[in-house]
């Protein structure tokens, strides 16, 4: 599956995933800017923050307890669509994904 990373300044890139990758571990795989990733994947800093695509935001896991939590500490605003994108975990249906960059994450 590919999916799509749209940065604040419009640009956009488009990263090949492996299954059962995560979209902060395909991003970080391709040096994607924008995603930090500071505590490798564990759902502990919250630099790996995205805003999922409206019509996406149902297709994904619900948000766990641990991920719910972290999104109150992001650097940019948490929005209803906010999701780490360390805790999305990229299967064939979601080939296409669009998640959005925050201005900052730290
Ligand atoms: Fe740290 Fe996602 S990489 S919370």
């Amino acid at each position: 599956p590919a999916i799509n990373f749209m940065h604040p300044d419009g640009k956009s890139d488009r990263i090949e995933t492996s299954d059962s990758e995560s979209a902060m571990q395909a991003a970080t795989r391709h040096g994607l800017d924008g995603i930090l990733a500071e505590c490798g994947g564990n759902a502990m800093c919250a630099t790996c923050h995205v805003y999922v695509d409206e019509d996406w935001l149902g297709r994904l896991p619900a948000i766990g307890d641990d991920e719910d939590a972290l999104l109150d500490g992001t650097a940019a605003e948490r929005l209803p669509n906010s999701r780490l994108s360390c805790q999305i975990v990229i299967t064939p249906d979601l080939d296409g994904l669009v998640l959005r960059l925050p201005e900052r994450q730290v």
